[in-house]
C-alpha cells in the first residue's frame, strides 16, 4: 500500500527536526517567533491537492464569523512536560475590558508529527480561533512522534497524559495569577480538544479522566484511534470525508457510536471535500475554530447566545447557520448527526 502522500511529508519534516527534537530548546527559542512570520489567511492551504489532505480550499465556503477577541500568544517552558520537548504554547484573548465575561479552558492536544518545533505554527489558526472566541487554550509540544518510554523507546499510550499535564499546570498559572491566564474561570470545569493522535489522546483523556480534572466537554478533530473507551462528558467528533490517515467511519463514526454514550448529549459531522489536516495548516478549515467553540459555548458554559451570535442555532439549529445546515459548508448528509440530552 502506498502510504498517503501527507504522511511521507510529515516523515520527511521529522528527518529533518528529529535531531532537535530531544536536544535542548535553544533551535526552538529562535523559531519562536513563528506567528509573525505567517500570513493572515491560511494559503499553505491553497498549495494543491496533492493527496485529499491537502485537498484546496473549496469556493463558495461560509466566511468565518469573526471571534470576540483579539488574541495572542505567549510560549512557556515547563519542567513536567515530557523530555521530548517541554514547551506549551498558550494562546489568550486581549482586548476586553472589566465588563467582559470570564473565559474558560481548553487543552489542545497535536497530532502525529506535529509536536516539537513545529507545533506552533501547525496549530497557530485553530488554537487562535479558539482563544478569540473567549478561551484560554494550552498547545504542548511534547511527543511528536511519540512520548519517552521506560524502556527507551516512543509510545503513544500515555500521551493524554500530556494534555492533563497542560491542564494541572495551567490550573497553577492562573492560580499564581499570570497574565496569559487572566480573567480565567477555571474552577467551573475545562475542555479537552486534539486533533489526529491528539483526538485519541482527547478521547482518553475525557473517558479515563474527566472527573480527576474537572473536563466537562470535549471535542475530537479527527481522532486516530482504534481503542474506544467512553468519553464521560458531552462530545463532538468531527471528521471529513476525505480523511485518508483517520477514516471517517471507523473511526469518527466508530467513536460517535461507542457503547455506554447512547444517553449523552454527542455529535458527529464529517466536512465534505476535506482530508485529514482539517485541524492544522496543510488543510485547515477556517469555519473549525467556530464551531469548536460554540459546542464548548453550550457544553462547558451552558450560554446559548452571545454578542447576536447564535450557538444554540449553530450546534442545535437546522437553518443555513447551523453545522449540519450548511454553516460549516457542505457535510456528508449521512454523517452528521447530533443528539440533545441536555435535560
Ligand atoms: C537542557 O538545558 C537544561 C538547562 O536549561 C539542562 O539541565 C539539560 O541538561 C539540557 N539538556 C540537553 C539535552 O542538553
Ligand atoms: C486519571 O484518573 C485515574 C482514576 O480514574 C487516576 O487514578 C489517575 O491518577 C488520573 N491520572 C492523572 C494523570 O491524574
Amino acid at each position: 500500500m502506498v502510504p498517503p502522500i501527507s504522511l511521507c511529508f510529515f516523515l520527511l519534516l521529522l528527518c529533518f527536526l528529529l535531531p532537535f527534537i530531544s536536544a535542548n530548546s535553544s533551535l526552538d527559542d529562535v523559531f519562536s517567533n513563528f506567528p509573525d512570520a505567517l500570513p493572515d489567511a491560511p494559503t499553505l492551504s491553497n498549495v494543491g491537492s496533492l493527496s485529499p489532505g491537502f485537498r484546496p480550499h473549496p469556493a463558495g465556503e461560509p466566511l468565518p464569523l469573526p471571534g470576540l477577541y483579539k488574541t495572542s500568544w505567549k510560549k512557556f517552558r515547563v519542567d513536567e512536560m515530557d523530555p521530548t520537548n517541554k514547551h506549551i504554547t498558550v494562546f489568550f484573548p486581549t482586548n476586553y475590558d472589566a465588563s467582559a465575561p470570564p473565559f474558560r479552558f481548553l487543552a489542545y492536544a497535536h497530532g502525529f508529527g506535529g509536536g516539537g518545533l513545529q507545533t506552533g505554527p501547525v496549530y497557530y489558526e485553530i488554537c487562535s480561533a479558539l482563544a478569540s472566541w473567549g478561551y484560554v487554550v494550552t498547545l504542548h509540544h511534547s511527543c511528536d512522534v511519540g512520548c519517552t518510554r521506560e524502556d527507551g523507546k516512543f509510545g503513544f499510550d500515555d500521551y493524554y497524559k500530556e494534555q492533563l499535564k497542560a491542564i494541572d499546570w495551567a490550573e497553577g498559572m492562573w492560580e499564581a495569577g499570570d497574565a496569559a491566564f487572566a480573567n480565567l474561570d477555571f474552577e467551573s470545569g475545562v475542555g479537552v480538544v486534539g486533533h489526529s493522535m491528539g483526538g485519541q489522546a482527547t478521547l482518553f483523556s475525557s473517558a479515563y479522566n474527566a472527573t480527576s480534572h474537572n473536563i466537562k466537554a470535549a471535542v475530537y478533530h479527527h481522532a486516530w484511534t482504534e481503542d474506544f473507551p467512553a468519553p464521560q462528558v458531552p462530545f463532538l467528533s468531527m471528521t471529513s470525508t476525505y480523511d485518508d490517515e483517520a477514516d471517517a467511519t471507523t473511526m469518527g463514526q466508530a467513536i460517535y457510536d461507542i457503547e455506554g454514550t447512547e444517553h449523552h448529549t454527542k455529535g458527529l459531522v464529517s466536512k465534505a471535500n476535506f482530508g485529514h489536516h482539517e485541524a492544522d495548516i496543510l488543510g485547515i478549515n477556517p469555519l473549525l475554530g467556530q464551531f469548536t467553540a460554540a459546542w464548548f459555548k453550550l457544553m462547558l458554559e451552558g450560554k446559548g447566545e452571545e454578542s447576536n451570535v447564535d450557538y444554540e442555532e449553530m450546534i442545535f439549529g437546522t437553518s443555513s447557520t447551523s453545522i449540519c445546515g450548511g454553516g460549516d459548508g457542505a457535510v456528508d448528509d449521512n454523517m452528521c448527526e447530533l443528539v440533545d440530552n441536555r435535560h
